[in-house]
């Protein structure tokens, strides 16, 4: 079998289901009160993110009340809670989402030998049983169910393709094969998705999503990966928080979609210029910060510091940026000034700061520049103000 082949293509658009309030806030020191999932439902509602999963209602009562708050206010995005396969859960499933505009539940069942042995403590024949019921059950009272097999990508893909088969045949409208512990990696989850999506009957009225957690740092390259081999729906989170190391970052992913989008010709709704300001919201409300060399979002995304890069910056933007900055919130390139800059940057900022110096000024600003580099790490624009106030520039 050809793992890389592509499999029928269901459409071309991406959803994006944002998991940062259920799967995101369950990372260690993530938690969020009801009123501040609000504030961050409200953000990625402008983000245009199509479905927010906003919490585990069975799990506690500040879920519930989320859920309540967020039901209320938001009425275009489809808003999804998550609910283990069990009677007593979907209940309260379906009572968290009354009042939803768009609902959906989201079920769970693991279906890896594993997690089967030791976890649940079931056979084949009873996870396949289970699915059957839960699924049915949830579609007899919503239209919208989506069902994940925990654990997919160390499922044996035989039984996968029964879990599959049985979860579409009860009416699950969304199949989501998750690589719940982040071990898989793209060659692999391109070729699970793209035969399962060509062996199963009724695949083709359902859309497959993929969920990759971060444990290897492969997440965003194999949810890229994944829709290649057919996956339409994506999800993942704001700075990618989640479980453990995470998962996929919802503004790596959507921006690899945009800035590649000749290669995957395929897009998503996000609007992309919201993506900083969603970003930075998150890191306040949950008092985590990304790092400073995070893509997209993290301080030093769009600065560049070394002599070389700064010169090329200086010709044409295109030399080292690969996107524009205000393509995702920030409001410019910034050009950090340091032990790495050429004699060009600090042209180009004393000029934007209104001086314009000959050749023999220029070569007496830039040794001082050097000098005070050995000193300090960057040099500010205050820093340079002083330095020409001292005399440096001629009269
Ligand atoms: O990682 C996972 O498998 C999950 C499921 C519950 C969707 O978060
Ligand atoms: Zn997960």
């Amino acid at each position: 079998m050809n793992t890389t082949t592509t499999p029928h293509r269901q459409d071309d658009r991406i959803r994006i289901f944002d998991t940062t309030l259920r799967d995101g806030e369950q990372s260690p020191g993530c938690s969020m009160s009801p009123a501040q999932k609000l504030v961050m439902a409200r953000a990625l509602d402008e983000l245009g993110v199509d479905i927010i999963e906003t919490g585990f209602p069975a799990s506690s009562q500040s879920d519930r009340e989320a859920m309540a708050m967020i039901a209320r206010e938001l009425r275009r995005p489809t808003l999804a809670v998550l609910s283990r396969c069990l009677q007593a859960d979907i209940e309260t499933s379906l009572t968290a989402l009354q009042g939803a505009a768009n609902p959906r539940l989201h079920l769970f069942l693991s279906t890896s030998p594993l997690h089967r042995e030791h976890k649940l403590r079931m056979s084949r024949e009873q996870v396949l049983e289970s699915v059957h019921r839960h699924v049915s059950m949830a579609r007899q009272q919503l239209d919208d169910v989506e069902f994940s097999a925990e654990d997919a990508t160390r499922t044996e893909e035989d039984f996968l393709a029964d879990v599959v088969r049985v979860a579409i045949a009860a009416g699950a409208t969304t199949i989501n094969l998750p690589d719940t512990v982040g071990f898989t990696t793209p060659e692999e989850i391109r070729g699970m998705f793209a035969r399962l999506i060509a062996r199963v009957e009724g695949a083709d009225k359902v859309i497959f999503s993929t969920h990759c957690h971060n444990d290897l740092g492969l997440a965003v390259a194999n949810s890229l990966a994944a829709i290649e081999g057919g996956a339409r729906q994506v999800e993942c989170s704001i700075n990618g928080i989640g479980e453990r190391a995470g998962n996929c970052a919802l503004e790596e992913v959507a921006m690899t979609l945009r800035v590649r989008n000749a290669f995957y010709n395929m897009g998503t709704a996000i609007n992309t210029p919201r993506i900083v300001s969603t970003s930075q919201l998150l890191q306040r409300l949950v008092g985590m910060p990304v790092q400073r060399n995070k893509a997209i979002v993290g301080a030093n995304a769009f600065a560049h510091e070394s002599g070389i890069h700064q010169h090329g910056m200086l010709r044409h933007r295109g030399t080292y940026e690969i996107m524009r900055p205000q393509d995702v919130g920030w409001p410019d390139t910034q050009m950090v000034l340091g032990r790495h800059s050429g004699r060009a940057a600090v042209e180009a900022r004393l000029r934007a700061l209104g001086y314009w110096l000959d050749e023999e000024e220029l070569k007496l600003v830039f040794e001082r520049f050097k000098a005070l580099c050995e000193q300090q790490r960057v040099v500010e624009d205050d820093d340079l103000q002083s330095m020409m106030q001292d005399g440096v520039q001629a009269d």
